[in-house]
């Protein structure tokens, strides 16, 4: 027998990730990004080392920075092991992220792989010769980029509208994983408590389901009326605002825009209230209008569990659960998405690069999704790979070449 091995979270995430190990394993042959170079802003954790020892298989030269508040300094040394230029500080001040950003453009990189539209917004105001395109994430990115579409003019693939990205992650992952930070933070339970989400679209449906599946009672705020009944029809309670703030135990905000819950509401917050958010940027929860409220006492802060506690001058008091920034991804030991959700966006994102490096998409494929002969074959290939009996060994030969 082999002597035991000491492996880390990135060596059982680069494990888990059987699409992008195969996808690795097809790039090393064709070689996609060969002398090209990616610039990456998109959270520093695990699960991106899987996709960017991906894109590097493809021949990819790299240049990495995170998100806000995200990065993980285990993940930073780990790329700079493997030779990857990364300019990132773990950082919740915008100012001091704008400088990796910065670092990151100034390489000049051919394509980028963009999180939030923070890369693509910059490059649009000091553009440079040799930008490709690229890829955006999210739902927020599109939203920042869309009105810019005319001066970026190169082909943007946004993941985020890829329907596997919806279902896979946004409506199946995200929910489970902020049920999950809920526990991981608190360590209290959810039965028989109410829960109000805001925001019923992909993300907040999978929400409301997984506390409602662990016995919550849970409402939904929506501001889309279509939406809203959309929820009612599928069994929440759809109160109006107020009183669903009013009569939340826990309240979760996850719609994408700034000031769902803003200082005017602090007369609302049930005492004992636990506020998380799980929009991409911490604007959805007003924290730092609450902390400056002159209604509030005081504020006590746990701060080994990243948890605030606001006490107001009526005696009410309410726990925020990291500062309002997306609480799967802060907080102790935090662990973002499951790996196969972000396994299959990834391959998406892979594959994207992919398409964009080939050259042959235009200025009119700025901010389009992806295109859907992608998610078809990146579809395939997983269900291949899950399917019973020849996926397990397609499985097991796709974990075994990512550790070459
Ligand atoms: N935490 C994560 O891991 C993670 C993963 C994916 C996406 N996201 C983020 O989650 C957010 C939501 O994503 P989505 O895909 O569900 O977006 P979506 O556009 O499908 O849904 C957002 C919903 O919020 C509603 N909404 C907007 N303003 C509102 C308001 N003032 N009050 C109540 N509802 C309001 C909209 O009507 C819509 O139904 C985005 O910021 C996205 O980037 C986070």
């Amino acid at each position: 027998m082999d002597q035991p091995s000491s492996l880390s979270r990135i060596d059982w995430v680069a494990g888990s990730c059987r699409l992008l190990a195969a996808t690795a394993k097809e790039f090393r042959e064709t070689k996609p990004f060969a002398g090209l170079t990616i610039g990456t802003g998109i959270h520093l954790e695990p699960k991106t080392v899987a996709l960017l020892m991906t894109l590097r298989a493809g021949g990819a030269g790299l240049v990495c920075t995170g998100n806000l508040n995200s990065t993980q300094p285990e993940t930073v040394d780990y790329l700079r092991a493997q030779g990857v230029t990364v300019f990132a500080t773990q950082t919740r001040d915008a100012g001091e992220h704008g400088v990796s950003l910065d670092a990151i453009l100034a390489e000049k990189p051919d394509l980028l792989l963009d999180n939030g539209g923070d890369l693509f917004v910059r490059a649009a105001e000091n553009p440079y010769a040799n930008l490709l395109g690229g890829t955006e994430e999210t739902t927020s990115g599109r939203t920042r980029l869309m009105p810019m579409r005319d001066k970026l003019a190169m082909p943007i693939l946004v993941i985020n509208d890829s329907p596997i990205k919806q279902f896979a992650e946004n409506r199946h992952a995200v929910g489970q994983s902020l049920f999950e930070s809920y526990l991981r933070f608190t360590n209290r339970s959810t039965n028989g408590k109410r829960v109000t989400v805001f925001g019923y679209g992909a993300c907040g449906k999978g929400t409301a389901a997984c506390f409602r599946n662990a016995f919550s009672s849970v409402s939904v705020v929506d501001i889309d009326p279509v939406t809203t009944l959309e929820a009612h029809l599928d069994g929440f309670s759809t109160p109006l605002r107020e009183e669903a703030i009013r009569s939340a135990d826990i309240l979760i905000t996850v719609t994408g825009y700034p000031d769902i819950i803003t200082a005017a509401d602090l007369r609302l917050i049930k005492d004992g209230a636990i506020l998380l958010n799980g929009g991409h940027f911490p604007l959805e929860i007003d924290v730092e209008a609450f902390r400056n409220s002159p209604d509030v006492a005081g504020i006590d802060r746990y701060a080994a569990e990243h948890i605030e506690t606001i006490r107001m001058r009526d005696g009410r008091a309410f726990h925020i659960l990291g500062s309002g920034h997306m609480a799967n991804l802060a907080g102790p030991r935090p662990l973002g998405n499951s790996v196969e959700s972000m396994d299959l966006g990834f391959t998406l994102q892979a594959r994207c690069l992919e398409r964009v490096a080939k050259g042959g998409l235009g200025k009119d494929a700025c901010v389009i999704p992806v295109p859907k002969d992608i998610d078809a074959m990146v579809a395939s290939a997983y269900l291949d790979l899950a399917r019973w009996p020849s996926g397990g060994h397609a499985l097991a030969n796709a974990s075994g070449n990512n550790r070459s």
